[in-house]
């Protein structure tokens, strides 16, 4: 691309693919970030959005339908695959939620530390303007998840009727901290999972059986752990199966570079920048003038060492995006065939607040491409941006729970981005112009190929399809396909 005046060049990324045991870190630097600046309006009127269209979610309504009068809804995914394919379990679509009550006396903000996993179900094929999803309460029994909090994951359809669910056990130890949320001691947290049992009658889909294992916990090393920062991430894992490593399971998750807060140094290869860039910063001045180095997120992955995928071993991470943002939440690998090649996206999810001194960007969905799960990932659109929410980047960057005034009203509209086959992508409405959501948002397409995405406009009404519209697209009986 031509550079925009003002601005670096974005880093080069070969895409090319290394074995998923190699020592390879793909990078998102700070030249490749600032992209996302130098695609953004510096003239709009303020508090309106500076984004280009191609890569802004469509304005939620204000008067949005909440999807359960009782719980609040955020963090959502199908049943799926190993390949990411949606399944209809004999006659049913289903979805699981990161849930809270909405009515035990804390607020919307506080959900985190009061999360369940919870679980809807409708008819496959039915009306998703008309047809509501319903509720079927916790998926696991009361104080049977390993921690005391369930924070998200995935869930695979595994052989005949059982089902695996990957999570988060997070632990708070603080009962001040669960009310007011945050301060307090620091969570531990581990990824685990819950082998069950799935049923469908003409009622609806129950679950039982549920075993439940820890699978990892972060070793300090590849992956930050507690001591080393109270504020780590671990969490949100997502399996999957990889064409090019035929029998093996993956996993991915949300992770930070590991190493006690505060003693990380940006690197050149963190920087990105071409040789000679005259718009370039150096090591120096990032390490000295900035606090850039607090930001340390990474996609982790790991393999499974057994056909039950009870035991895992750490691999290193597939990105990194050390000095620029502190948080690559939800990651998930969809692998798309362009031009007859295996395409591997990575989708990550990130907010405006995480991003470090000098990188600005917003709430969204953001993207990387490869030639293998395993790659140096060019970031989508040259910045990573894949989809935010409408948003004046010329503004200081807010959080949901105390937005300013003058920016963009739909700046939190919605976050969690889950992408769904066919480029349908999926997310819960956080703060509509100062109306709390809690429910699901209205489900957008965003077409992607050759590592440059769109929004979809003709999709829905003007680019918004369907609150919570999460279709199937593969059909799974008891015994096997009908
Ligand atoms: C994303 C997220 C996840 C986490 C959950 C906790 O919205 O931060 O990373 O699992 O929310 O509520």
């Amino acid at each position: 691309p031509a550079p925009t005046p003002g601005f670096p060049l974005p880093s080069l990324h070969t895409q090319q693919a290394y074995d998923p045991a190699a020592n390879f870190t793909s990078k998102w630097t700070r030249a490749d970030a600032k992209q996302i600046m130098a695609q953004s309006n510096p003239n709009v009127a303020p508090g309106q959005n500076s984004m280009s269209p191609n890569v802004t979610m469509p304005e939620i309504p204000e008067d949005f339908p909440a999807m359960n009068d009782d719980v609040w809804v955020w963090d959502t995914w199908s049943l799926t695959d190993e390949n990411a394919n949606q399944v209809s379990y004999k006659g049913w679509d289903v979805i699981f939620s990161l849930v809270a009550d909405r009515h035990a006396g804390y607020g919307f903000d506080q959900r985190h530390w009061n999360a369940r996993i919870g679980y809807f179900f409708r008819k496959t094929n039915a009306d998703p303007a008309k047809d509501k999803w319903n509720y079927g309460g916790h998926l696991f029994l009361d104080n049977t998840s390993i921690g005391n909090t369930e924070w998200s994951g995935s869930t695979r359809l595994m052989q005949g009727n059982k089902i695996n669910v990957f999570y988060t056990a997070t632990t708070f130890y603080d009962v001040a901290e669960r009310n007011a949320g945050g301060g307090g001691i620091a969570p531990d947290a581990a990824i685990a999972k819950a082998l069950g049992t799935i049923h469908a009658d003409k009622n609806g889909v129950t679950f039982d059986g549920f075993q439940h294992t820890k699978l990892l916990e972060p070793d300090g090393k590849l992956y930050q752990n507690k001591a080393q920062n109270p504020g780590f991430a671990f969490r949100d894992p997502y399996t999957f199966a990889d064409p090019a490593h035929p029998g093996k399971t993956f996993m991915v998750f949300e992770g930070n570079t590991g190493g006690t807060r505060g003693s990380y140094k940006c690197k050149q290869e963190d920087l990105g920048y071409r040789p000679g860039d005259p718009h370039a910063e150096t090591v120096d001045q990032v390490n000295s003038t900035t606090g850039a180095w607090y930001q340390t997120a990474n996609v982790g992955l790991a393999v499974a060492d057994n056909k039950d995928l009870t035991k895992w071993s750490f691999l290193p991470p597939v990105l990194s995006a050390n000095c620029v943002n502190d948080q690559t939440e939800r990651p998930q690998i969809y692998i798309q065939n362009e031009n007859g090649k295996n395409k591997y996206y990575l989708f990550t999810i990130s907010h405006q607040f995480t991003y470090a001194d000098g990188m600005r960007g917003p709430d969204g969905v953001y993207g990387f491409v490869g030639d293998g799960v395993r790659s140096d990932y060019q970031p989508v659109n040259n910045s990573g941006l894949a989809l935010g929410s409408p948003t004046d980047l010329n503004m200081p960057a807010n959080a949901p729970e105390g937005p300013d005034p003058r920016q963009n009203g739909r700046q939190f509209q919605a976050y969690s981005h889950y992408v769904q086959p066919g480029g349908l992508v999926q997310s819960f409405i956080d703060n509509v112009d100062g109306v709390r959501g809690g429910s699901l948002s209205p489900t957008v397409k965003m077409n992607f190929k050759g590592g440059v995405t769109q929004v979809d406009r003709s999709f829905g009404q003007n680019g918004l399809g369907p609150f919570g519209y999460l279709p199937t697209n593969v059909r799974v009986g008891g015994e096997g396909l009908y």
